[in-house]
């Protein structure tokens, strides 16, 4: 059951008293209510379920705790419309009933994964790693280093014991990845201003003036975090290992990118077969700084909350077409915005060939596409822009099946499921609000 269900339970018993218990059947929705004293008040109750196509699968009456001689009624509902049933328990709260108590709706419970409902739930996945920052594939080239795999294990310490609200630990970095850093960064950097999109170009320079980004320094990521955080209130935290996609994409639903803190083995500074700093700086941090591509990603981590498995799956392929590897139109130009190209030298200018196929960014078939993980992308989806991305996932987002609407409160850092005539009265207050600041605006343009 949701905590807003479980709130809403709260202030219900606090209004009804009586109503103790608990009920647990299964997938049935149970409800306790008794009546105003009033001839033919129980027929009028049952008539409300009737008229909304609500079977009843019970009834039982039985004297009340609170009044002498008065009853209470206990029955079990088949409910397939939440949207009907709280019109129902809202009619006869008002008209009908004295008292009503909703006991369980657990066939909503069974029927949706997991998923955090703050900002501060995502300490739980520093547990759920896949697996652990320092274990390296034997292909590695940092396999048989000693030294580095002693390395990987301190990263991997860091952001284990980490926790939200923290400042992300700042790191001493040797020589011989300051020189690894300074490496890629002059390579990548000489490409950017033919290669990469404008937001990507207009970011950079703040990200040297206020980051710490320049040859012989790796950034910090609690100062870059600091940095986004005032651009668009995205944020990094550090990542001990693998995490699920279900997990990660639920971060970005919070404005929250999982980031490594590692940088790649100084064997070979241009080739790494795993997310490092390098990537997570070069290529993912500048676009987070950008509202429209904030927002975007954003829109592609809150579709995934509550999501089947099979629907986590096409999102993160459509994550991997975008935000690693997508490529956009810019003034009759295609320019890369994806992290994986803007963090690869070979393949930012292999991308920008004849030799790749490019078609359309349309959420549906990118979702479908399959993809090599060790080579350059044989196929690439350009989007028209950033906005018109944004809509497509959301149009595709809306085809998700979920027994619920959801909403962030970016005040909160929460996200609010909206299932209660309640939460979605809020909602109207809210957009009323933003309507008469956008009417006033506008007036002023006149
Ligand atoms: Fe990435």
């Amino acid at each position: 059951m949701d905590a807003a269900i479980f709130k809403k339970n709260g202030e219900i018993a606090k209004q009804s008293m009586y109503i103790e218990e608990k009920s647990i059947k299964g997938d049935v929705i149970s409800v306790i209510f008794s009546l105003k004293e009033e001839i033919g008040a129980l027929a009028k109750a049952l008539r409300l379920f009737e008229e909304k196509g609500v079977n009843l699968t019970h009834i039982e009456s039985r004297p009340s705790r609170l009044k002498n001689g008065q009853y209470e009624f206990f029955i079990d509902l088949d409910c397939k419309s939440i949207s009907s049933l709280e019109e129902i328990l809202l009619t006869l709260r008002k008209d009908i009933s004295g008292t009503v108590h909703e006991l369980s709706r657990d066939k909503i419970k069974d029927t949706v994964p997991w998923f955090p409902r703050t900002i501060q739930d995502l300490d739980r996945f520093a547990n759920q790693i896949l697996s652990y920052g320092s274990e390296l594939d034997a292909d590695h080239p940092g396999f048989t280093d000693p030294v580095y795999r002693a390395r990987r294990k301190e990263f991997a310490d860091i952001a284990y014991n980490y926790r939200h609200g923290d400042d992300i630990p700042r790191v001493e970095y040797t020589e011989e990845e300051k020189n690894t850093w300074s490496i890629v960064f002059q390579e990548l950097k000489s490409l950017y201003p033919t290669h990469a999109c404008h937001e990507h170009n207009s970011v950079f320079p703040l990200l040297e003036q206020y980051c710490g980004y320049k040859k012989n320094n790796i950034p910090q990521l609690q100062d870059v975090s600091k940095f986004l955080q005032s651009c668009t209130g995205f944020r990094l935290r550090p990542v001990a290992g693998l995490l699920s996609s279900r997990d990660f994409l639920a971060g970005l639903a919070f404005r929250v990118f999982h980031s490594t803190q590692y940088i790649r083995h100084a064997s070979r500074p241009m080739y790494t077969p795993e997310p490092d700093v390098c990537h997570e700086l070069l290529g993912h941090v500048p676009l987070f700084a950008n509202p429209s591509f904030a927002q975007f990603s954003q829109e592609i981590g809150f579709a995934s909350l509550g999501a089947p498995d099979e629907y986590i799956e096409k999102l993160a392929t459509v994550y991997w077409f975008t935000v690693e590897f997508g490529l956009c139109k810019q003034n009759n130009e295609i320019k890369a915005f994806g992290a994986g190209l803007l963090s690869s030298f070979g393949e930012l200018q292999y991308c920008l060939t004849d030799e790749p196929e490019l078609r359309p960014f349309d959420p549906e078939m990118t979702a479908i596409q399959k993809y090599p993980i060790t080579s350059f992308q044989p196929v690439y989806f350009v989007a028209e822009s950033f906005e018109d991305a944004k809509e497509k996932v959301r149009k595709f987002a809306a085809g998700i099946p979920r027994p619920f609407s959801l909403r962030y409160n970016s005040y909160t850092q929460s996200v609010e499921v909206l299932d209660s005539i309640k939460q979605l009265n809020n909602l109207v207050d809210n957009i009323t609000g933003e309507m008469g600041i956008l009417y006033h605006a506008l007036k002023k343009f006149e």
